[in-house]
């Protein structure tokens, strides 16, 4: 699974939202250790507090199935022609389950791309440190 296919799989997955009030999808897919795809789109809420994004959606899927750590994440955001990266959320969620090099491809409607890692993203992750060394 290259990063292409990643971004094909966060486009098909884009097709589910779930986004009546701000009619802006999104689809994103997480590559996880062992290789199998896990795809969310973002699911809102009239208490428009209690959204959910995409990549959370997708992170907790993959978790709930057993997966413990993603490698890629890809994002596709077909209302916008511009790139779209994460919110600060969804940054420091993913975090708990990606290494800083883990890659992040991340698109809208336009050929554009924007191809970073999670560690770019979220920097300074300071309290990820602390609590890998307190994990046993
Ligand atoms: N959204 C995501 O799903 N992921 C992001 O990274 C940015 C925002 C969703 C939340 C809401 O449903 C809509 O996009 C507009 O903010």
């Amino acid at each position: 699974m290259n990063m292409d296919e990643l971004f094909l799989a966060a486009q098909k997955a884009a097709e589910a939202a779930y986004a009546p009030y701000s009619r802006f999808r999104v689809g994103a897919a997480l590559l996880g250790e062992g290789g199998a795809v896990h795809t969310g789109c973002n699911v809102e809420n009239r208490s428009f507090g209690l959204t959910i994004c995409a990549e959370r959606t997708a992170a907790v899927k993959g978790i709930s199935r057993g997966e413990r750590g993603f490698t890629a994440l890809a994002i596709s955001t077909p209302d916008s022609p511009d790139p779209v990266g994460p919110c600060g959320a969804c940054r420091q969620v993913l975090t708990e389950f990606m290494a800083p090099g883990a890659r992040v491809r991340f698109g809208g409607s336009s050929p554009e791309r924007v191809d970073t890692t999670i560690g770019e993203l979220y920097p300074f992750d300071s309290l990820h440190d602390l609590a890998r060394k307190k994990t046993p």
